[in-house]
């Protein structure tokens, strides 16, 4: 333990360092600051009372950048659109998971997409993305970005296979080139983009002649904090609906950016400014939910697998999207084997018919429900293309694969013999 290391900040004991599991349950958490109370309080409030004049002067100065902080300063509380201990101690824990230096919580997972895109990117810039994206961050690269004179460029499926290269190099005829956005696995489909192979590309564009390195951000919702890591793979920034696997209990709405502090500090600004800070009851939640993460992920996990593989023996399933099942002669399964430690626990499947057949087995659910998003307790059931993906073009959607036969099931954490019987008795309603 280094000797300025707080003691609610231990990572280690000796040698023997501390797994995140185990530091979800205190880990920035001082007992002595709130009356010894072995939970974090929730502090419900706007505003906070300084000691002294100078004390707010000089958080002030932290707060909005005009001076550098000194060794082992902390910044002081202020005002909950800035800061707030829930919220602090909450983004020290997130941050524990992907290794992060600097982690910011926000209002929704769009929130922190947005705050993140605006802090980074300017007018003239051209934004280069995978395709599919889902839905939200597809509406705010293409319809409200150009808005600010900020255009786009796509590779992956929709785009016909355009490769990452060739989108960068048409990019760059066109304005700077900002940033490389990426959602790997890819919602609905489980497409796979390499996270390394796309910091490779940024820092040769980085490297031509007046070029300017675009920074690599990863939306991280679908596999992380657990299944990947993808600042470890040369990523500057991952982003998170924290909605989804992290609240992990479908009753909240939040959001993250993580990676350096370099990185980060302008999206803290932009954050500050436009307001996209979570709040404190939500932030408590949010640090509930971690100290069982890793248990509801492993166990949703497990699941997976066993409903994939009672779907892909079933006859009236055509194909199922489950990253466990990729073959080593797909392409995809080398990015899966470098970057993917578990297929995860959302994915679709295809089955034989379309609309009415699709319709059928979902009107047909005892116990999974019908409703969009994932991560959560409770398995879900939701149909792509009339639903999370219908503002999507039907000739773009056929380009993505996901055709009206699609279902995407998010398993939860149910006996897994629970989830087959209604997946059974549903599919025989086709
Ligand atoms: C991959 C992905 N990114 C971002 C979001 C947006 O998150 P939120 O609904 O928390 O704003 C979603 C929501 O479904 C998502 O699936």
């Amino acid at each position: 333990m280094a000797t300025h290391e707080k003691p609610y900040r231990h990572r280690a004991i000796g040698s023997h360092r501390l797994k995140p599991e185990t530091l979800m349950m205190g880990y920035g958490y001082d007992p002595r600051l709130s009356e010894g109370s072995v939970k974090c309080p929730i502090f419900q409030t706007s505003t906070f009372v300084f000691k002294t004049a100078e004390e707010g002067k000089s958080f002030f100065e932290l707060a909005y950048g005009l001076r550098e902080q000194k060794p082992q300063e902390e910044m002081g509380l202020i005002y909950s659109r800035i800061n707030n201990p829930d919220l602090q101690i909450l983004e020290e824990r997130l941050m524990l998971w992907d290794n992060a230096e600097a982690g910011l919580v926000c209002t929704s997972g769009m929130a922190a997409i947005a705050t993140t895109l605006l802090a980074h990117l300017r007018p003239g810039d051209v934004i280069v993305h995978s395709e599919p994206l889902y839905g939200g961050s597809e509406y705010l690269i293409e319809t409200l970005l150009p808005q600010f004179g900020i255009q786009h460029e796509a590779f992956g499926a929709l785009a016909g296979e355009r490769t990452l290269e060739e989108a960068v190099a048409a990019a760059r005829a066109r304005g700077r080139v900002g940033l490389i956005f990426v959602e790997t696995p890819a919602n609905p489909t489980n497409a796979l983009f390499d996270i390394a192979g796309c910091a490779r590309v940024a820092r040769a564009e980085g490297e031509r002649a007046g070029g300017h390195r675009p920074i690599v951000v990863i939306d991280n919702t679908f596999l992380g904090p657990l299944w990947q890591h993808p600042l470890e793979h040369g990523a500057d920034l991952v982003v998170y609906s924290l909605t989804k696997y992290v609240g992990g209990h479908s009753d909240l709405v939040a959001g993250a950016c993580l990676g350096s502090e370099a990185h980060v500090a302008p999206v803290r600004v932009f954050r500050t400014i436009l307001g996209t800070i979570s709040d404190p009851h939500t932030g408590w939640l949010l640090m509930r939910s971690m100290e069982t993460l890793k248990l509801r992920m492993t166990s949703s996990m497990k699941n997976a697998r066993y409903v994939a593989e009672f779907l892909q023996d079933h006859p009236k399933v055509r194909k199922v999207h489950y990253l466990g099942f990729l073959q080593p002669d797909d392409p995809q399964h080398a990015v899966y084997r470098r970057q993917c430690r578990a297929p995860g626990s959302t994915f679709s499947f295809d089955i034989h018919g379309g609309e009415i057949e699709a319709f059928r087995v979902l009107n047909a659910l005892e116990l999974v429900r019908m409703a969009v998003s994932l991560g959560g307790t409770e398995s879900l059931m939701q149909h792509p293309s009339t639903m999370t993906h219908s503002d999507v073009p039907a000739d773009r959607l056929a380009q993505m694969g996901v055709t009206p036969a699609m279902l995407r099931l998010s398993v939860g954490i149910e006996h897994p013999e629970d989830l087959i019987a209604d997946l059974r008795q549903a599919l025989e309603k086709i």
